[in-house]
């Protein structure tokens, strides 16, 4: 299947390797999420062959777009902070193009991928200006967008502030490991939050990544300056940036 105005998109995840055709009229899926667990390891052999597995079962002809939670540059992996280190130098759009029966494919970072989808479709759509999309899960995942205009591969979460990588303090991840409440946890996200917004000035904040989904318990608890709105998409977000960002052509 492949038809007018639908493209495919596929998120690779920690957990899952999950993909839809979506409808870019409205950025909704056209069919339910095919998910397949994430190989472990996670190699990029094993993860492309997950990948041919939901085209597969999607009946999927046309061509593809895929995230991966690495920077991505010309097509080649060259970070894998929570994946597997095989996939650093990999040519990750060499690799899915084979993999997938040598169609055209493009690959670009997961939080990149969100905050298109977020931009345009989901939370930040009505916001003229600098839109900063943060994911809070595993790490933290960041994406700038100016007018729609992505800007890649700005690895925010890997930044310094107040002497440490702000996803070593302010991941989703990090609130699960050392048990902390909604309160204590957004102490350490308004302190990378302000770091942020006094380097970059966005109009807007979006936050994603599945701790999103409890917005109301933690984000009124903020203290930074710019307006914080918990992301729309959910666990689409993804999937609906790497369609778009293949139809539209952007290959970071
Ligand atoms: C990675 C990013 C990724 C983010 C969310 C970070 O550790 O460096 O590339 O977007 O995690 O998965």
């Amino acid at each position: 299947m492949s038809a007018r105005g639908h493209a495919f998109g596929i998120d690779i995840g920690g957990s899952g390797v999950k993909g839809a055709a979506v409808d870019l009229a409205t950025g909704e899926l056209v069919h339910e999420r095919i998910k397949i667990a994430t190989p472990h390891p996670s190699t990029p052999k094993a993860v492309a062959e997950a990948a041919a597995e939901v085209v597969a079962k999607a009946a999927w002809d046309g061509p593809v777009g895929l995230t991966l939670p690495s920077v991505v540059l010309d097509g080649v992996v060259r970070t894998a902070a929570n994946i597997d280190k095989g996939w650093i130098g990999t040519d990750a759009r060499a690799l899915f193009a084979a993999t997938l029966g040598g169609r055209e494919v493009t690959v670009l970072n997961d939080a990149d991928a969100a905050g298109l989808a977020e931009d345009h479709y989901g939370a930040a759509k009505d916001f003229a200006g600098l839109v900063l999309l943060l994911t809070f899960g595993t790490g933290i995942g960041s994406a700038l967008i100016f007018h729609g205009t992505l800007v890649p591969n700005s690895e925010l979460g890997h930044l310094e502030i107040g002497g440490m990588e702000a996803e070593h303090r302010a991941a989703a991840s990090i609130k699960d490991r050392d048990d902390l409440t909604y309160k204590q946890w957004a102490a350490e996200v308004s302190a990378v939050l302000s770091g942020l917004e006094n380097l970059f000035w966005p109009k807007v904040i979006v936050a994603g990544g599945g701790i999103s989904r409890d917005a109301d318990q933690w984000i009124p608890l903020l203290t930074n300056r710019t307006p914080v709105i918990p992301a729309h998409l959910r666990n689409t977000a993804g999937i609906v940036g790497a369609a778009m960002a293949i139809e539209a052509g952007i290959a970071p």
